[in-house]
């Protein structure tokens, strides 16, 4: 008798401490080289830095103004390139100032002047910039040089800044062959003529007016473009994306632990998830990257060591869903490349729910006949969720409090960010109650579609 109640409670045993552990879904791995946090620290500094594009002294030539539409909002008044190119095309000596290129046998220059008649002869008006720039390019900058500094003149569509998002300006001065490049991109952010005239504020105009230079200053856009080179490491990786976006993800180890001696449920009882944290492309306020995600906790219990045929017997083995509402990750690495030299911080801010109860059975407290136990029909009495929620309401009364987590250890190392754990006792219907968060590095092989 009693050595088949040890084999029993063994075989039961076994059972209870092998918790099932949700896998993890691998996705196809995005071949980005940055970590998430250099992932992170680059998306930020861009995001930082994308307002500059939307100045209306940027934005202004970047297709905001087109001076070749009567309803193109030029302070200088419509442009008609059709005279433009007449009045060119009269010039005594128009040819000379072609610009051509090499030209030794002249059908550049033949073809230069077939386009601008096109243009001079036109029946419709014209204001596609891209057709003056590519037919008419010489009448267009004299005419703009009348007013303006020699130099003025506006971009190809394709490098329109209207209506871009940051990750979309981000990925263009990843590609365009203009700034395909960490020093060309620094160059011409730093250096480049039209970029210094904007922040003049002057509208390149050669009769000055009162200046009205961008919000940002050239020192903060320095500071964001190089931030963000850097935060690469220096170079630009494929795919375009790397660098704008957070591929990667947190991971959000959970587990839980509970032993519960009372007379009314003797029972222990683990569980675990793991969840994947991923970044929504919304915006909030202040910039921040709001993570979010969701999974299953999977739960087992079963009775104690030293259950005898008295006790109610509790048993339960199944999932609840977890969800984490939102998540803001604050990493602040210690200075210096080195990924693993601890010393940083981590500041967190995490608030989840569990939806749902674990199902549990029970044959509650048994009654005694002849002298002998006798056991009740087992039914639903939910103990892992019971407790769980308990031992929240124990460290805080205050439902919104109960499932927020803050002030996290910061580990550092071996991918770990950081680590909660929360202890109770279940508001006193346990012995201990012990709940870990971990959270993780995510590896970016997650669902990583470009947003
Ligand atoms: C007759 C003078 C004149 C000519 C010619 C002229 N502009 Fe202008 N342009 C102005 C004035 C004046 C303003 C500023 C209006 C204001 O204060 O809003 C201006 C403003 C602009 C702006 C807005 C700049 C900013 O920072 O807000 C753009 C872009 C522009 N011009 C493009 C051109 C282009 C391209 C040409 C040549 C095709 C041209 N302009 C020819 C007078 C001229
Ligand atoms: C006079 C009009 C003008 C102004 C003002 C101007 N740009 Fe440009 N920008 C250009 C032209 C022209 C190009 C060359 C690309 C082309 O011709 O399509 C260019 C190219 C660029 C590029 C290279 C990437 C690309 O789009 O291919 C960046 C980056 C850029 N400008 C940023 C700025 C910023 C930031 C400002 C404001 C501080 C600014 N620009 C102001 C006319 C202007």
């Amino acid at each position: 008798m009693g050595l088949r109640l040890l084999v029993c409670v063994t075989g039961i045993l076994g059972t209870v401490w092998l918790v099932q552990q949700p896998s993890l879904v691998q996705g196809a791995k995005n071949s980005c080289p940055l970590t998430v946090r250099q992932e992170t620290k680059a998306a930020k500094a861009f995001k930082n830095l994308a307002p500059v594009f939307q100045e209306p002294r940027c934005l202004n030539c970047h297709g905001a103004v087109n001076p070749f539409s009567r309803t193109g909002g030029h302070g200088g008044g419509y442009i008609d390139i059709r005279k433009e190119a007449q009045q060119f095309l009269k010039m005594p000596n128009f040819q000379t100032s072609l610009t051509v290129g090499a030209d030794p046998d002249g059908t550049r220059t033949a073809k230069a002047i077939a386009q601008l008649r096109e243009i001079a002869e036109s029946a419709s008006e014209i204001s596609d910039t891209d057709l003056i720039r590519q037919k008419a390019f010489d009448p267009m900058r004299k005419a703009c040089k009348e007013c303006h500094i020699s130099s003025w003149i506006i971009p190809m569509r394709h490098n329109h800044f209207v209506g871009r998002s940051a990750t979309d300006m981000c990925v263009h001065m990843k590609t365009s062959i203009l700034t395909n490049q960490p020093d060309l991109f620094l160059r011409h952010m730093q250096d480049d003529e039209l970029v210094r005239e904007g922040f003049k504020g002057r509208r390149g105009l050669l009769d000055a007016i009162g200046p009205e230079p961008p919000t940002m200053s050239f020192a903060t856009l320095e500071k964001y473009a190089n931030e963000w080179i850097d935060a690469m490491g220096g170079k630009f990786h494929r795919p375009p994306d790397c660098g704008c976006v957070v591929h990667g993800d947190y991971i959000l180890e959970f587990s839980s632990k509970i032993v519960s001696t009372s007379k009314v449920a003797p029972a222990q009882s683990q569980a675990s998830a793991i969840i994947r944290l991923e970044t929504k492309d919304e915006e909030v306020p202040n910039g921040e990257t709001k993570y979010a995600g969701q999974g299953m906790i999977g739960y087992q219990t079963g009775p104690l060591p030293k259950w005898n045929t008295c006790d109610p017997f509790v048993q339960g083995k199944g999932t609840v869903p977890m969800r984490v509402f939102q998540a803001f990750i604050h990493i602040d690495e210690p200075p210096g490349e080195s990924m693993v030299s601890p010393g940083g911080s981590a500041k967190i801010e995490l608030l989840y729910g569990i939806l749902g109860m674990s199902q549990e059975i029970s044959t509650g407290m048994h009654y005694m006949l002849n002298y002998k136990c006798v056991t009740n029909q087992p039914m639903l009495d939910p103990f892992w969720s019971t407790m769980y929620v308990s031992g929240r309401g124990e460290i805080s009364t205050d439902p919104m409090k109960m499932f927020l987590l803050k002030d996290w250890t910061y580990i550092g190392r071996d991918g770990v960010v950081a680590t909660k754990t929360l202890r109770s006792t279940c508001g006193g219907m346990c012995d201990e109650e012990v709940a870990t968060f971990t959270l993780k590095e995510g590896d970016g092989s997650g669902d990583s579609s470009p947003k």
